[in-house]
Parts: C-alpha cells; structure tokens; sequence
C-alpha cells in the first residue's frame, strides 16, 4: 500500500478527534501503540526520481512517488517547465523526460510552496538551461537561505539575483556552466544535490567535497538513469554531457515517516510497531540505532536494493530510557528526525543535541519553535543557540502546541502527546500533509 493506511484495523476507539477550531487536532494520551504498517513513499527519493526523469530521454515510470504536499510541487514545477507527467489508476507516474538541457522556459515563477528540495534541486537544473527562470515558495521558504547554492551555481556561470542576496524568490539566469570543485560549509544534502544536477549539464567533471556525509539519493539516482557520477570517501563527482536513459523505478517508504512511529513504539510500554517496504539507505538509518541506543528493541531486515536503494522492514518494540547524546557529528544523519527524538525524551529518558544550528533554517525555526510546543504541552526543556536540552523526568501534562505550519513539528508534538496525563490540541496539524497525508488517521489506529 502506498497511501499511508494502516493495514491493521485500530480497536474502534479514536485516538483523534478533529476540534471546531480551523486546522486543530486533539490527541488522547495512549497506552501502547501496536501494529503493522506502510508509511507514504519516500520524499527526498520521490524528488529526485521526478527531476532527473524529467532530463532523461524518453518516459520513465515511477511508482510509490511520496503523496505530500512537497513532492507535488515537483511535478507541478516540472510541469509548468514543459515535462508532460501523467497518473495511471493505479497511482504510477509517468514523467516524459525531455533531455539533457530540454526544460522550456515557465510561463510565469515556479512555485515550491513549503519544499525547500524542489526549490534547491530546481535552481541546479534551471542554472543549465538557457533561459531566465524565478523560483519562489510560501512564507517559510521565503525565509530560508540560498546562499550556499547561490555561490556554486554563479561560479559554474549562471547569474542568480534573490532577495536580500539570499532568500527567495530567486531570479536565474541560466547558461553553459562550467564544472567546479565545491566545498560547502555546512552538511547539505539540497546543496550538494543542487550542483550535481548542474554538474550534469556543465563541461567536466564537478566535485563537491562534503565536511559531512549526507544522504546520498541523487547520487544514486543520477547513476540509475545512467549518469557518470563516483563517490570516495566525501568527494562526489559527476561528469557532464552524459545523456540520461529513461527508467522503471519504485520508491521506497519513507524511513523518516516511519521514525515518527518507530518513537512512539520506543517511547510507550508494551508497544511494538512494524513498518514494511521501507527505505534502509544507511545514509538514513541513524535513527534507527540512535533509538537502539535509547534502550529500545529495535530490528531491521533489508528484503531487497532497487536502484541503488535498500528497502525492507524494521520492527520496534519499547524497552528502556536512557538519556542520548547527540553532537554535530551525528546531526547531519538524523536532521529531520530530531523533532521526533526531542518527543521521545519528553517519557522519561532525557536528550541533549548540539551543533544543530542548521534546525533554525528547516520549515521553521525548529528550535525554538519545538522548543516553544514541548513546553507548552509540559515538558521541560531548555533551547540553546545550537541545540536544546530534554529532561524526561517530568511526565507531560498535556496542552495545547501550535506546529506553525512545520510538518515535523506537528507530528513531533502529536506523539509527545501520547504521553501525557490529558488530552492535548495540536494547532496547525494540517501541516502533516506536507509530507504525511493521513498521518493522524494512522495514529489513531496503531494507539491502544
Ligand atoms: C533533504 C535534505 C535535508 C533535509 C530535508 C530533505 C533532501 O536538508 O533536512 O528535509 O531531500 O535533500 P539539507 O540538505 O539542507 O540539510
């Protein structure tokens, strides 16, 4: 299943309830949670396949392509770029790739709404092409910082204009690049995914020497569809000119949808939570020992690898609480997942990171922000300029957290809630359809 239903049947009881109030949810305190699921297809995975098909020669076939809000601002950009994509019943998507350099010029700015992935890889591709193109998004992609893709596509050559020199809407005025060696100051997966795709369409070859690894999916991708792309160590390069063969390709679950239940069941007594056909990429799975090492029980089996990307089942099962530390080593490989770690320590275990920064700069500020919904659903919990730290020895009271639009935020908060003495109300939960359509509809049948 690819729509994020449950397969097993929750108990009739609903852990949810939707209130008067626009776009808030109530989340009952749980017992357990327990059951066997499929997550909606992996986000960063779905984005990659949709662009670098949309550069490959001829139709490419993607199924399980991730149901959120995110991911269809891809195909909507691709779309208003001249990539015909269709649907069929079943939901696979057919992208009509255009070629190295086909792109046509949008009528008008493309819109990424809240997707800072479609705006970054976009911008890389659009540097290629030659033509003037403005990339913008809502409030919150507004204010995220482009910079660090600014720099390495004008020294490949393209010209780029953005509000106060780094935010959206960015103007660009695309050319024949050049190929780069970059290296990025901070651990950037949109970064160095950004100068690959332009890296593709540019003379040479371009190296991006990461200062940490980060998830590999383009990577992986530009090599399926039959890229010249080599990885050692930090160092990834691709080779441009190469023309690109259109491709059959399925999309994983999304490991880190599945984070938000793998937490609930580490977090809660007697819980046992099994998510199938989900990505096992190790530049994703750090939350998977992370949460071992938090004491819970925690199995993962890799069935198979498609397209470079292993897939398979994990099964989490609660166990202790120890207290977990997490530095600027480990943040790059369990960025998104942080707000669901920060919900775990709110039952009893405790949590400190540092060297986060780059939280500042997701959806939202994710730390203040998350800092701001634990509080206020009771936790204690102290923010620091690079960090935060998560005492677990109070139990939650319960209360109302306001998500501010940020997907991960609202999910956090949801299972956080589990966890409390009394109901809790979520504010801006519709923010979950970003990249979780159905999310709380599958809290409601795995709560017990
Ligand atoms: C993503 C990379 C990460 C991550 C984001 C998705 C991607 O961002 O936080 O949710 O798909 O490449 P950064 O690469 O900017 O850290």
């Amino acid at each position: 299943m690819r729509d994020g239903r449950p397969q097993s049947q929750g108990r009739g009881q609903c852990y949810i309830t939707r209130v008067t109030r626009p776009d808030a949810i109530v989340v009952q305190p749980a017992g357990r949670v327990a059951g066997c699921i499929r997550v909606p297809g992996d986000k960063s995975i779905s984005h990659r396949y949709a662009l670098v098909a949309a550069l490959a020669d001829g139709p490419s076939s993607i199924e399980g392509y991730a149901p959120g809000a995110d991911c269809h601002a891809t195909l909507q950009a691709l779309l208003h770029l001249g990539v015909p994509i269709s649907r069929d019943e079943r939901g696979a998507l057919t992208v009509h790739g255009r070629g190295l350099g086909g792109l046509s010029a949008a009528a008008g700015p493309i819109d990424a709404c809240n997707s800072g992935t479609t705006l970054r890889l976009l911008a890389g591709m659009l540097a290629a092409h030659p033509f003037t193109s403005v990339l913008t998004g809502d409030d919150s992609l507004r204010r995220r910082p482009m910079r660090r893709i600014i720099t390495p596509l004008s020294r490949m050559g393209a010209r780029i204009r953005a509000s106060d020199g780094d935010r959206p809407p960015l103007t660009i005025a695309g050319a024949g690049l050049s190929a780069i060696e970059h290296a990025p100051d901070v651990p950037s997966a949109q970064v160095k995914s950004s100068v690959l795709l332009a890296g593709l369409h540019a003379d040479g070859r371009t190296r991006v020497i990461e200062p940490a690894p980060t998830r590999n999916h383009s990577e992986l991708a530009l090599a399926a569809f039959g890229a010249s792309v080599d990885c050692h160590d930090r160092v990834v390069s691709i080779v441009g000119g190469t023309r690109l063969h259109a491709r059959r390709l399925d999309v994983p679950g999304d490991l880190s949808s599945a984070a938000f239940w793998a937490v609930a069941a580490a977090a809660l007594p007697g819980s046992d939570v099994t998510c199938l056909e989900v990505g096992l990429n190790p530049t994703r799975t750090a939350i998977l020992d992370v949460l071992a090492r938090a004491g819970a029980a925690v199995e993962r089996t890799i069935e198979r690898v498609e397209a470079g990307e292993p897939r398979g089942s994990i099964r989490v099962r609660a166990g202790d609480h120890r207290p977990l530390t997490i530095g600027a080593v480990e943040v790059p490989a369990v960025i998104d997942e942080l707000p669901a770690l920060a919900a775990l320590a709110t039952f009893g275990g405790a949590l400190n990171v540092s060297g986060a920064s780059e939280l500042r700069v997701k959806e939202s500020d994710r730390i203040a922000c998350l800092a701001q919904g634990l509080r206020a659903l009771g936790a204690d919990i102290e923010e620091r300029p690079d960090g935060f730290h998560i005492s677990g020895r109070r139990r939650l009271s319960g209360g109302t957290a306001d998500a501010v639009g940020d997907h991960r935020l609202a999910m956090a908060f949801a299972i956080a809630a589990l966890g409390a003495d009394r109901p809790s109300v979520i504010l801006g939960a519709s923010s979950v359809d970003i990249s979780y359509p159905g999310f709380f509809e599958v809290l409601s049948s795995l709560a017990r």
